[in-house]
């Protein structure tokens, strides 16, 4: 198992932690294990560990699409949560265990 408390890439990170520590609980993201602090939604852990242009791409045109608001109002955080397809990242908050996939077209994994 792989505790990251760092982005993986080389890309500065839209969000950094208030708080020392690698964080007290594991979440699975795309088979990668991400260390996270309970209080975090899944959207702020993967902008703390991914670049946001890899985030996700739109079904639609197939363009690069990330987290913008924050507040439940754009819907471009949209990621499958243990398993259920088009939850919104930013109002989820971490659980231990919690299984996380980023959604592509069909048919094009990242
Ligand atoms: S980031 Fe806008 S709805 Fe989640």
């Amino acid at each position: 198992m792989t505790l990251q408390n760092k982005p993986a890439s080389s890309h500065f990170p839209l969000y950094r932690l208030l708080v020392d520590g690698p964080g007290e609980i594991v979440v699975d993201l795309d088979g990668e294990q991400l260390a996270a602090h309970p209080h975090e939604t899944v959207a702020s852990v993967m902008l703390r560990h991914i670049d946001p242009s890899q985030y996700c791409r739109s079904a639609v045109s197939g363009e690069p699409r990330a987290p913008l608001c924050m507040m439940g109002v754009c819907f471009e955080c949209l990621v499958e949560i243990d398993g259920q397809k088009n939850q919104q990242a930013c109002f989820v908050r971490v659980r231990s265990g919690m299984t996380i996939r980023r959604q592509f077209p069909r048919g094009e994994r990242q």
